[in-house]
């Protein structure tokens, strides 16, 4: 094939080689950041006197037409061409001639390659970050209906105490936050412009960073460009990003599943968001949780990939490195997916409040509020009323009744300092209650809580 750039290989590579070595099938993805930063490197370098005025505006008439042809499918992609920079320098020299050759002038795909991967990072960095945003306004909404619902909170997926269905929505709020905060510090560490680091050392020519670095929004220029052509952290904090985010949605959607079978039946996901058996004309699947726990997978993988090709790469930029694309745009492709869908199918699910509060009477949830009973109103030490309440459950297990109705004469045969009052205590909206500390599941704590996402939704869309 004829290349663009045949300095020292002469001979007509192979189409195998071809085949093997180009990037251009998944890295034309990244055709209008090339394109962004060409814009700004010529208009730097016109502004330098590297190029004359009428240059830059042929250069930018060029590359305008070459997006054109690109947006409207009429772009030929040849991976003869190798990638996405190599296919776009040589058809802006078939439209507007040798002042096409000129635009690679004091820069090399290293940087070039540096800098548009990284603005796709940014990029996508901030439309994650604004679909979270979504899912968190869905997930507040959740919540603010139901500060009064009980349900059974868990550990070891076991009964433990009474809680409400808006106390564990903010559960999720919670680690979302710190995956948008996590994006964030991501957004700002990564910030700094790698265009004119050339292809290792900088360039003998009379470039202006600051002027590239800030036509394309970025904080500064890089400190070291023998760091910048070789860096590719950026890319991997958007994979370890991703991962977080999709080990909270795997978390979440395993929920999903387990409160949607038959034995919970805490929600109904709409049927817009299930999917049915191709035999079984009963069932109704959760797909949707399953998928998202499933591609959880495939973005772990991506990290762990990238992760493996930088390790013991040597200064700077190694073709290995170019195998750092797919698992990024994979990763993000998946994200922004689960993130849309899991907001519709929260939005659109049904909260069974009956059910809940049915799985609240099986379980003995107050049996902590009996014992903390025994300690504050009879004075008994801890592990004595941890003891007795034990005691009492299992002589509850036997009559088949939950501790929260329990006869209270056998309560005071069994401990004859128990009160009338103790009823009250071992009611499960009093126990959700009770616990009333800071970030705790009352319904006070709760409301108090949903006030303080409210605020930092409110304050983080305004930014
Ligand atoms: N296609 C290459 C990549 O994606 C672009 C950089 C090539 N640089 C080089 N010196 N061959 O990594």
């Amino acid at each position: 094939m004829a290349k663009l750039a045949s300095g020292r290989v002469t001979e007509k590579s192979s189409e195998l080689l071809d085949k093997f070595n180009a990037s251009l099938l998944f890295d034309k993805k990244l055709y209008a950041e090339d394109i962004e930063g060409s814009v700004a490197h010529a208009t730097m370098l016109a502004k330098q006197g590297i190029l004359t005025n009428e240059e830059l505006e042929d250069i930018r008439k060029g590359l305008a037409q070459i997006k054109e042809e690109i947006e409207s499918d009429r772009f030929t992609f040849d991976i003869a061409d190798e990638d996405i920079h190599m296919a776009i320098e040589k058809r802006l020299t078939e439209i507007i001639g040798d002042t096409g050759k000129k635009l690679h002038t004091a820069r090399s795909r290293n940087d070039q390659v540096a800098l548009d991967f990284r603005l796709y990072v940014q990029k996508n960095t901030r439309k994650i970050q604004n679909r979270l945003l979504k899912l968190e306004a869905v997930l507040l909404n959740i919540a603010k209906a139901h500060i009064d619902t009980l349900l059974p909170g868990m550990t070891h997926l076991q009964h433990a105490q009474p809680i409400n269905f808006a106390y564990h929505m903010l559960a999720y709020m919670s680690m979302f936050k710190r995956d948008i905060e996590r994006l964030e510090s991501a957004y700002e560490r990564n910030n700094f412009s790698p265009i004119g680091c050339a292809a290792l050392a900088g360039t003998p020519y009379n470039i202006d960073r600051q002027q590239t670095s800030n036509a394309l929004g970025f904080e500064a220029p890089t400190i070291n460009c023998l760091d910048t052509v070789s860096d590719r952290d950026f890319a991997l904090d958007i994979l370890y990003n991703i991962a977080v985010i999709m080990t909270h949605i795997s978390r979440l959607a395993e929920e999903l599943i387990i409160w949607s079978s038959s034995e919970f039946n805490f929600i109904t996901l709409s049927d817009a968001y299930s999917t049915s058996s191709s035999i079984m004309p009963q069932k109704k699947n959760p797909d949707v949780p399953e998928l998202l726990r499933g591609k959880t997978g495939r973005v772990y993988g991506n990290l762990i990939a990238l992760l493996t090709v930088l390790k013991g790469l040597p200064l700077a930029y190694n073709k290995d490195m170019q195998e750092d694309k797919e698992g990024v745009f994979d990763s993000v492709e998946t994200a922004l997916i689960s993130i849309e869908i899991l907001t519709a199918a929260l939005d659109t699910m049904q909260v069974n409040k009956e059910a809940m509060e049915k799985a609240c009477k099986t379980g003995h949830l107050s049996a902590t509020d009996l014992a903390d009973y025994l300690v504050s109103k009879c004075g008994m030490p801890f592990r004595d009323a941890y003891k007795l309440t034990g005691a009492i459950v299992v002589e509850a297990q036997k009559m088949e009744v939950d501790l929260s109705e329990m006869p209270f004469e056998i309560l005071k045969a069994m401990a004859p300092c128990i009160e009338e009052d103790v009823l009250e205590y071992l009611d499960l909206r009093h126990s959700m209650n009770a616990r009333n500390s800071q970030g705790g599941t009352s319904t006070a704590s709760t409301q108090a809580q949903i006030e303080q996402f409210e605020k930092w939704l409110l304050e983080y869309a305004a930014v």
